[in-house]
């Protein structure tokens, strides 16, 4: 595939990888693999950064951690690169797995095919959440594109995980 270029997901695929408690890969399902283009000993204890994008705004992923700590799941558009300099847009759910003890085992992503009509209205807001970074310190940067970000949601009036649903058009 030509570097740059778009793989579109279909309807019902599904991407899956878990992560130790530090955000090492500990496991992928078969289309992950193709997808990004990397075979299993590739990715097994490897960073999930592996796969970032630099559109991908750094207050994107503070928010993810924040939402993970706090116990909670994580819903967001992500968009994320191949091995070979493409890239592919995904709805992710990532949520934090807990064994019985309660203790951390790690965490676990689900993706799947987003809205392509949302993509639009997102990949504006990563636009402008990378110039606000790009304006601060990089200590101060994830935080000022995150606070941007949480205020266009609030002139939304509605929660985050609510603006997810509804750019999904899967509002009742
Ligand atoms: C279960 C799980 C799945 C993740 N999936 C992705 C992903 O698909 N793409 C991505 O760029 N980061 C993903 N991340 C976030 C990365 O761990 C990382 O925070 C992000 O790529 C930003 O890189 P950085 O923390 O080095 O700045 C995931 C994290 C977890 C815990």
């Amino acid at each position: 595939m030509a570097r740059g270029q778009e793989v579109e997901l279909c309807e019902n695929e599904i991407i899956i990888s878990k992560t130790d408690p530090k955000g090492r890969i500990t496991y992928a399902n078969r289309r992950f693999m193709q997808i990004a283009g990397y075979a299993e000993p590739e990715l097994l204890g490897k960073p999930h950064n592996l796969i970032r994008h630099s559109d991908m705004p750094r207050g994107v992923f503070r928010f993810l951690w924040q939402t993970l700590q706090e116990k909670k799941e994580f819903f967001g558009y992500v968009k994320n690169l191949t091995s070979d300099g493409g890239f592919y847009w995904v709805l992710a759910n990532i949520t934090p797995d807990y064994r019985v003890d309660s203790s951390l085992a790690g965490y676990f992503s689900v993706r799947r095919r987003p809205n392509y009509q949302a993509i639009k209205q997102v990949s504006e807001w990563y636009k402008e959440m990378l110039k606000i970074e790009a304006a601060e310190t990089p200590s101060r940067a994830p935080e000022a594109s995150l606070l941007w970000l949480k205020d266009q949601v609030k002139q939304q009036g509605c929660s985050y995980n609510d603006l997810v649903t509804r750019l999904e058009g899967l509002e009742e």
